[in-house]
């Protein structure tokens, strides 16, 4: 069934190259864009409807949070971006607000009951759980971006390093999208050939120091991300769209898993038209597992700190 998508911050980068990715990806029925500054959402809108007729059959609009009543999945993308030398919770202070706000917007709007919140601003792992708090809906509605942008750098990063193919190269950064995001070199493979068995130890800590360095450095040198976690929004927004069952690390709520209760961050999930529909509780080397545990302690404690 054909879908639409509401992007909240539409008018922002990440909202408007998400939206990008969603023409040329030309599987969702409906674009629409919202952003506090309307002229900016109208603008978008209006260049991506003008490359309509070469791109793909789709409703592209802008407007208020009224119209994302209709909408199948609402992506918020607004708020602050990091400053180059602030950590993501830094802007837990700044960020908070602008996302209660909006999710009060998205509460008065009655949207479908089977619609689904899809967070990427940041802090995400905290703006994700303060959605599934705030607006008491059923968990498998609401999930984050995640790790699934860092793992999408870490295995680019991987395929350049090694003159692989970035498509076939498998690996995931699991726990926080932030500093304490972790690299799990256990599920590392292409074409089912273990990773860690084809670079020395220096190497693989130098991927993952890339990796994890990455949103700061583009931050620095284009002023914020904007492709990579266009096409990252897309992955997770179709593989909604489609039902795919696709297997993304998207940050959803834990429930038991490896022992965690509450926190939301990333395990590798099963992502389909409900939304999550299944956290896996993968095997993981022990150094990995305490890592997922330093993650979600570092998360709970950011968690405890809001006001
Ligand atoms: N999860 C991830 O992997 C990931 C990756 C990159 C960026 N981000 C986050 O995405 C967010 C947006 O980044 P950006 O680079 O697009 O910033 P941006 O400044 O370019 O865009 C943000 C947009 O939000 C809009 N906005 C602010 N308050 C609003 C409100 N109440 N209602 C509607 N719109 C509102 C602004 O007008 C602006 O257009 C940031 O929080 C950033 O940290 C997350």
């Amino acid at each position: 069934m054909p879908i639409k998508i509401s992007i909240i911050g539409g008018g922002g980068r990440v909202g408007s190259n998400a939206a990008y990715a969603l023409q040329l990806g030309g599987i969702v029925r409906g674009i629409h864009l919202v952003d506090a500054n309307e002229d900016l959402a109208q603008g978008e809108a209006l260049d991506l409807l003008h490359g309509s007729s070469i791109a793909a059959d789709q409703l592209i609009t802008a407007g208020p949070a009224s119209q994302a009543a209709d909408a199948d999945v609402v992506c918020i993308t607004a708020g602050s971006r990091r400053k180059p030398d602030e950590s993501r919770l830094d802007l837990i202070n700044r960020n908070v607000s602008i996302f209660k706000s909006i999710l009060e917007e998205l509460r008065t709007s009655r949207l479908d009951k089977n619609a689904i919140i899809f967070v990427v601003s940041n802090p995400v792992d905290i703006l994700t759980r303060l959605a599934i708090e705030h607006l008491g809906w059923d968990p498998a509605r609401v999930m984050g971006l995640g790790t699934v942008l860092d793992t999408a750098r870490f295995r680019s990063l991987i395929a350049a390093e090694m003159k692989l193919p970035p498509t076939q190269v498998k690996a995931m950064i699991l726990g926080e999208h932030g500093d304490s995001m972790f690299p799990a070199w256990s599920t590392a493979t292409v074409a089912g050939m273990s990773l860690t068995k084809m670079m020395d130890v220096s190497k693989q800590i130098d991927l993952f120091k890339r990796t994890q360095g990455s949103g700061a450095e583009v931050i620095r040198r284009k002023g914020g991300a904007g492709y990579a976690v266009g096409v990252s929004i897309a992955e997770v927004i179709h593989a909604i769209a489609l039902d795919r069952g696709a297997i993304l690390p998207v940050s959803t709520r834990m429930n038991g898993h490896h022992g965690l209760k509450g926190t939301c961050l990333s395990l590798p999930t099963t992502v389909g038209r409900g939304g999550v529909v299944h956290a896996h509780e993968v095997e993981l080397w022990p150094k990995e597992a305490s890592s997922l545990r330093a993650s979600a302690a570092a998360l709970d404690e950011t968690w405890k700190s809001l006001a």
